[in-house]
């Protein structure tokens, strides 16, 4: 089964076709940084435009590359919810118009699921069940993967997500946008001990996560040496503060999967990208006996190959939408609205 998966949440107008939920028969992305950069960061109002007028395009190339025409292919995927609204609408009307138009199955997907999904494209032997960290520029979650379409949640930020927190922190110290990734590249080389963060604990929960806290004692650090007139080595602030968001979300990761019983972890969302995440990630499993699986870097971002193979489970599991459908800016990942 061959499925066209449409993404445009965020920053990215993303179309690919995927076969049988695991092989990728093509995948472009058209990426709005550019536009976005000057602004230092993704301007909502910009997004839709921009996906406005990039989705035909970018539509007709991921069929054009996969050898396929809206006649051979048997669904169209998209991600409906979570993101920015008028980002996702311009997603789910294109998909609605090419369903009414061709008759093909409207299949409506959650994105973390699919980004949880951009692992079946490169683990083609990883299955349900499984625990899966989550973490996006939105998003920071523990999730149970109880099966390709059922999902419970462990633990979750209260405030920032992790992806927000290193853009926020990379921001202050005269980074471009996106953040994250230009602050993982500045950090290559730095010295994780050099600059002190706290250790942020959520009263009640082990699981949970709250950044907020490091976003600030990172800024307040920023500006403080600014004032004395002290230069801030980003190199080794770099590293000694994503050293701190990712030691809690390994930690929790590793509460969860000795609570929980599991010994196959997943990593997802953009985040995923991050080099002393995947690193950390790496360690820790290693120590406990546990089978890692992690997005192939180009899969780590928004894309729709992802959709695609979420959408080809979604579909399976009887998971198709009316003409209704519609977007939703926020939606918990174990809901599902058709
Ligand atoms: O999943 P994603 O592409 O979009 C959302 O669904 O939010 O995630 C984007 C987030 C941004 O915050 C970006 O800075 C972060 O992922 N990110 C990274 C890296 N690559 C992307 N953060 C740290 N290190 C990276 N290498
Ligand atoms: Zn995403």
């Amino acid at each position: 089964m061959k499925v066209l998966g449409i993404e445009s949440s965020c920053d990215e107008t993303a179309a690919a076709v995927v076969e049988n939920g695991r092989k990728v028969l093509s995948n472009v992305v058209a990426t709005q940084i550019k536009e976005h950069i000057v602004y230092g960061g993704v301007v909502p109002e910009i997004a839709s435009r921009m996906h406005t007028q990039a989705i035909c395009a970018v539509v007709e190339k991921a069929l054009s590359d996969a050898g396929e025409t809206f006649g051979s292919i048997d669904a169209v995927a998209v991600t409906y919810a979570p993101g920015l609204i008028g980002a996702l609408l311009v997603g789910v009307n294109y998909a609605k118009g090419l369903s009414m138009s061709t008759g093909l199955p409207l299949v409506p997907v959650h994105h973390l699921r699919s980004h949880i999904a951009s692992n079946y494209i490169t683990h083609p032997d990883l299955e349900p069940p499984f625990l899966c960290l989550v973490v996006s520029g939105g998003h920071s979650h523990i999730v149970e993967v109880k099966s390709y379409t059922e999902f419970s949640i462990i633990g979750a930020t209260c405030d920032d997500a992790a992806g927000e927190c290193m853009d926020k922190a990379a921001r202050a110290l005269g980074l471009d946008y996106p953040g994250g990734v230009n602050l993982d590249k500045a950090s290559l080389s730095g010295d994780p001990s050099k600059y002190i963060f706290p250790y942020p604990k959520v009263d009640g929960s082990e699981y949970d996560f709250s950044f907020s806290g490091l976003k600030t004692a990172a800024v307040n650090l920023i500006h403080n040496s600014a004032q004395k007139g002290e230069k801030i080595d980003i190199a080794d602030f770099g590293a000694s503060y994503i050293n701190a968001v990712t030691r809690c979300l390994c930690d929790n990761t590793e509460k969860a999967a000795v609570n929980f019983g599991y010994d196959k972890i997943v990593l997802a969302g953009g985040v995923s990208a991050n080099s002393r995440l995947r690193a950390k990630m790496q360690g820790l499993c290693e120590e406990h006996g546990w089978r890692l699986f992690m997005p192939e870097l180009k899969y780590c971002g928004d894309n729709g190959a992802m959709v695609g193979a979420q959408g080809y489970y979604e579909y399976l599991s009887g998971n198709t939408a009316s003409l209704s459908l519609n977007a939703c800016a926020t939606m918990p990942i174990d809901e599902q609205r058709n």
